[in-house]
């Protein structure tokens, strides 16, 4: 265990609690917005990279509470973010808003992820959507589970692909733009769709969701099988990877490098991967090796 002195059920009770709030907030902060004629947001570093003053402002409310309750840790937020490094002290990852586009237009794929890191591996991650009321949350050897009640994956999703060619895929198109990073993303979107007799994989679909905090705890409860982003932070999985983790999925690295899911070296610097779930297929085959198999094949389709 990462966090022998840590109370990790109070956490996890505490960081459900703080993300059911920060939900409300979103929920009612919508409704503002939608309410008034003048709502805007504010552009970060191009004309697709927003933020709103809700995104601040659950930002400041979530860090507020965290600091009244844990004094001594870290905190580390989108909006507040100071190029701090992940230290090996217990330290909050959290994305106020995760689907800052979506929130905006009101498209419901939306969240709030609030994840702990102790020594760089996330042993406690809440991802909330307040518009659909879904949360997902897991502690460190504790699994991970839906509404605090259904256990993830959900069983009847606990089934083998026997293929990629089966895969529903979440990809998404950031917010950098420009060449080479585009095109070659779209290259891969590409051939992941494609019939194979144009090369390419023909997966069942692709998804693009706008939420990595949705991406991932939907891999993890098995309505997607795959997620393949790069160019995400920390506050963007960090809840996520532990969610993912304890429902027995695993995160690939550039090209299928195995990715040991920290949030430092891997997930802060990194920023991109392959997240994936698997389930052993035959008695010769372990789930590992299924979704080794998996990451292979898709890599297959990228540059
Ligand atoms: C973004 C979303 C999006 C992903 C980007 C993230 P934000 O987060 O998760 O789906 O593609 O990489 O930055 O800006 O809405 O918090
Ligand atoms: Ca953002
Ligand atoms: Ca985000
Ligand atoms: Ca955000």
């Amino acid at each position: 265990s990462a966090s022998p002195e840590l109370d990790l059920d109070s956490i996890l009770a505490f960081t459900i609690k703080l993300a059911l709030d920060a939900g409300e907030m979103i929920r009612d902060g919508q409704q503002k917005r939608f309410a008034s004629e003048s709502a805007s947001e504010d552009e970060k570093v191009n004309s697709v990279d927003l933020v709103t003053e809700v995104d601040k402002a659950v930002e400041e409310f979530i860090t507020k509470k965290i600091k009244e309750t844990y004094p001594d840790h870290q905190f580390i937020g989108e909006e507040t973010f100071k190029g701090q490094k992940i230290t090996d002290e217990p330290t909050w990852i959290g994305d106020p808003i995760d689907g800052t586009t979506n929130f905006i237009h009101g498209f419901p794929m939306v969240a709030t992820s609030i994840g702990l890191a102790v020594k760089g591996v996330p042993v406690v991650g809440v991802v909330y959507n307040p518009f659909l009321d879904q949360l997902y949350s897991a502690a460190e050897g504790r699994g991970a589970y839906l509404n605090q009640k259904t256990k993830l994956p959900i069983t009847g999703k606990a089934k083998p692909l026997a293929s990629l060619g089966q895969a529903l895929i979440a990809v998404e198109y950031g917010s950098s733009r420009s060449p080479p990073a585009l095109p070659s993303k779209v290259k891969t979107f590409q051939t992941l769709a494609a019939h194979p007799d144009q090369g390419g994989k023909m997966v069942h679909s692709l998804r693009s969701v706008g939420s990595a905090a949705i991406n991932i705890a939907l891999v993890a409860s098995g309505g997607l099988d795959m997620y393949w982003e790069v160019g995400c932070w920390a506050w963007d999985v960090c809840a996520g990877t532990c969610i993912l983790r304890e429902a027995g999925g695993v995160l690939f690295g550039p090209k299928g490098s195995s990715l040991s899911g920290e949030v430092d070296g891997d997930l802060l610097t990194g920023r991109k991967y392959l997240s994936v779930r698997g389930i052993a297929s035959t008695a010769d085959e372990t789930t590992l090796q299924v979704q080794q198999r998996f990451a292979r094949e898709f890599y297959d389709t990228t540059d």
